[in-house]
């Protein structure tokens, strides 16, 4: 159970520069989130390493970044103009409208509400005794399906644009470009396509600050496999130790506070037949941190060659004659979900003799900022000097290096640990050779954010051991 309260962490966020409200000025837009200058790479980072993993390690693996608009019809074939839909309730006396389903999670549990159809909802919450949590009353109307897509217009012409969704996820994407990446890059089956980008939803509930937002960004991967070659369940339990692996070992998300949770089968997508998340033990309860394997079978190439009237079919390159449609694993994340995640396992508070130090503890590698470098004073040649190491450490290695002047030394520490800096350096007068008692001349301290263990090295020791930094 994580000790990390939600509000804590917003507040970090906040004060810190990770995250703010969005329009602020304007009084805010409702949970929209920006990134602010630390947020920006602490996510940038997890987009890094899953690209690093799934795309540039992998031989099986290539990318691809389509467009957020699509033709219409593509969401037609995908079933999500008919079937991509949550169950809205109201409230009969404050008219507030509601996603029925997540008002009974708390009380009745993910795993019950999941597999509860549509008709049962507005019983449940009467039996349930469910309050409307704007005004109290137990008065809900029948639930009805709301579907999640956003709708715009096309075109220059006010009230003659041709009605065009922006994308609810990522996927279809690659299915529209299977053929194209296909024959352009000679991939054989199995091969996965991966792409991150932005997908939005019109949800009827969304909060718990970054964890459902109207916008936010997928990375995701549909991997083609020959059905009649590889069983599915063996494509699938190799995605979910993927998957897994991704979260706990290259994010560094402490095992304790996640788990792995198959759908049940009244709860699975339109599309899938299989499908296992990887849930996260947030503040408010387990939650939906990422689909670390879902089974789609042929189901997106099928309808969009229906639909299209295009083939999309494999030739097998063993035997000509023979075509068949791949079918496909998808492992699906949430960048937001996940750096939400990150961020309320790093958030930690320690006493240090009568103080108390919070201090992010993300994985090294993952933190914004590798590196700080710290100049004892603001004397014009003690920064030159700083400025110095400063340079090196950027032309010599490929870390993210963090100039700070400004306060206390004490002060910045503080500000270090609070954003998670694994190592800081101070360059003093005895770097310059001017005070014996700080150091010996060309030497710096660097202090590790979790020990808090202070060593003395040479600046050309301090460079080769960054260098060797395995991040
Ligand atoms: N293509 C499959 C797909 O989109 P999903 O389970 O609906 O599956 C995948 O979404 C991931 O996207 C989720 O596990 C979550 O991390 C993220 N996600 C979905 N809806 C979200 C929302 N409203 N806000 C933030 N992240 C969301």
């Amino acid at each position: 159970m994580p000790a990390t309260s939600l509000d804590q962490v917003v507040s970090l966020c906040k004060r810190r520069g990770f995250v703010f409200p969005g329009s602020e000025i304007y009084g805010g837009l409702a949970n929209t989130w920006d990134y602010g200058p630390l947020g920006v790479e602490l996510k940038k980072r997890v987009k890094d390493k899953w690209w690093k993993q799934f795309v540039r390690k992998r031989t099986d693996m290539v990318g691809l970044d389509a467009a957020i608009l699509m033709n219409p019809k593509v969401w037609e074939a995908s079933g999500h103009v008919s079937s991509f839909t949550d169950p809205l309730v109201d409230c009969k006396k404050c008219r507030q409208r509601f996603r029925g389903d997540k008002l009974l999670e708390e009380k009745l549990g993910v795993e019950a509400v999941a597999v509860l159809k549509i008709e049962q909802v507005q019983p449940m919450l009467m039996a349930e005794k469910i309050k409307c949590p704007s005004c109290g009353s137990i008065d809900w109307t029948e639930a009805k399906r709301f579907n999640l897509m956003f709708k715009t217009k096309q075109g220059v012409v006010e009230g003659e644009g041709a009605d065009i969704y922006l994308r609810p996820e990522t996927a279809q994407g690659i299915f529209v470009n299977f053929r194209n990446v296909a024959e352009s890059s000679r991939m054989r089956l199995p091969f996965g396509i991966a792409q991150i980008g932005k997908s939005f939803r019109n949800e009827i509930t969304p909060g718990n600050f970054t964890f459902r937002t109207r916008e936010f960004e997928q990375m995701e991967i549909e991997y083609f496999f020959d059905a009649e070659r590889q069983k599915w369940e063996d494509v699938f339990d190799a995605w979910k130790k993927d998957s897994w692996n991704y979260i706990t070992d290259t994010l560094g998300v402490s095992e304790a506070n996640l788990r792995l949770r198959d759908h049940e089968k009244d709860e699975l997508s339109h599309y899938s037949k299989g499908t296992t998340d990887i849930e996260y033990q947030f503040p408010w309860g387990w939650g939906e941190l990422c689909a670390a394997a879902a089974y789609r079978t042929d189901y997106d190439l099928s309808q969009h060659e229906k639909f299209s009237g295009e083939s999309l079919k494999y030739t097998d390159p063993d035997d000509p004659t023979r075509k068949v449609t791949p079918h496909v694993m998808e492992p699906s994340f949430g960048v937001d979900r996940i750096t939400l995640a990150i961020l309320l396992d790093a958030y930690t508070e320690e006493t240090v003799g009568d103080d108390t130090r919070t201090v992010m503890k993300f994985k090294p590698g993952i933190a914004p900022i590798d590196v700080a470098i710290l100049p004892l004073s603001k004397k014009e040649h003690l920064i030159a000097k700083a400025d110095e190491v400063y340079k090196r450490l950027l032309d010599e290695t490929d870390l993210n290096v963090e100039f700070d002047v400004t306060g206390s030394i004490g002060k910045r520490y503080r500000r270090q640990d609070e954003i998670g800096t694994p190592k800081c350096v101070t360059v003093d007068f005895g770097t310059l050779g001017e005070d014996e008692a700080q150091g010996a001349k060309d030497t710096v301290t660097i202090r590790d954010r979790d020990t808090l263990k202070q060593e003395r090295l040479t600046i050309g020791e301090l460079v080769e051991m960054l260098k060797g930094w395995k991040l």
